[in-house]
């Protein structure tokens, strides 16, 4: 049984509007898997669907050998952290106060946090590189900041999955890099897997073990004259290591656009023509 997460003939729609049609991918466990795609193709709702958030049309999400929809939210979120996109929040509480949150899922109904809740949540920060502003208002840290803290909110959870919708995005050039440093960091040494959505592609080229490249629904139909040994991946344009679904051909299929593949000392980089 699969202790990663197995994502089978998924569909969504909004009211009758569908978005995704016949994804099939397998998360192995410990990896980090990066989704990106142009604007509106999909991500964010497909994220959703991994944390039972969003109810699929069809097909089912099987995460560490159990069906989604058989979890409660309890469950799911002692399992899987999530930092939606964009994140904001107009209250005054110390970071730490904000951090402290993600121990719910831990804490019995009746109790206030712990020591070790406490601790749990220190260590999350630190580990983030976000230590110095454990008593700082949330309301008064730049948006970097704040995206830092929201990682380490989710850590505190101590999950198996973590869910990023953009962590990179109001972050300056180098805080990007250390993002994505912290989440590998996050991968190797703890263990956990992640699942992030980026809009660079040089960062899914550095920082993945796997891509999903993702284009818009066209609304075709598969021909139907297919004998079911080839899957219908409507929405996924390729699945697998950065090298191989990050080419100049799949990147014109999911976006539109012509790239330029550029390799510098073993390290690849995609130019805009
Ligand atoms: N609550 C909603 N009701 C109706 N349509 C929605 C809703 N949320 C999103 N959509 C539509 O579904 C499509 C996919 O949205 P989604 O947010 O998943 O895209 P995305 O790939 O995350 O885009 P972005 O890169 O801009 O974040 C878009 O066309 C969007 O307009
Ligand atoms: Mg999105």
């Amino acid at each position: 049984m699969s202790r990663g997460i197995e994502i089978k003939n998924l569909s969504f729609a909004y009211d009758g509007q569908s978005i995704l049609d016949g994804i099939d991918l397998s998360i192995e466990r410990g990896a980090i898997v990066t989704m990106l795609g142009p604007n509106g193709c999909g991500k964010t709702t497909l994220l959703k669907t991994l944390n039972g958030l969003l109810r699929p049309k069809g097909g089912e999400v099987i995460v560490d050998g159990r069906a989604i929809d058989r979890m409660s939210p309890p469950e799911i979120a002692r399992m899987m952290g999530h930092v939606p996109q964009g994140h904001r929040s107009s209250f005054p509480f110390t970071v730490l106060d904000i951090v402290l949150t993600g121990r719910l899922p831990h804490i019995s109904t009746f109790s206030a946090p712990g020591e070790r809740d406490e601790e749990v949540a220190k260590e999350s920060l630190d580990l983030v590189g976000a230590g110095h502003l454990t008593q700082r208002p949330y309301t008064q840290i730049s948006g970097g900041e704040r995206q830092m803290v929201m990682i380490a909110r989710a850590l505190a959870q101590e999950p198996q999955f973590l869910l990023l919708d953009e962590p990179t995005s109001y972050l300056d050039f180098k805080n990007q890099i250390g993002v994505l440093k912290t989440v590998r960091k996050i991968a190797d040494r703890e263990g956990v897997t992640v699942i992030m959505t980026l809009h660079d592609p040089n960062h899914a080229l550095a920082f993945s073990d796997h891509v999903v490249l993702l284009r818009k629904l066209d609304g075709k139909k598969p021909d139907g004259n297919g004998d079911g040994s080839h899957p219908h991946r409507a929405n996924v344009v390729a699945f697998g290591p950065p090298f191989d679904v990050m080419t100049p051909m799949n990147i014109q299929e999911a976006y539109g656009m012509e790239v330029e593949l550029v390799e510098h000392n073993g390290r690849r980089i995609l130019l805009p023509l």
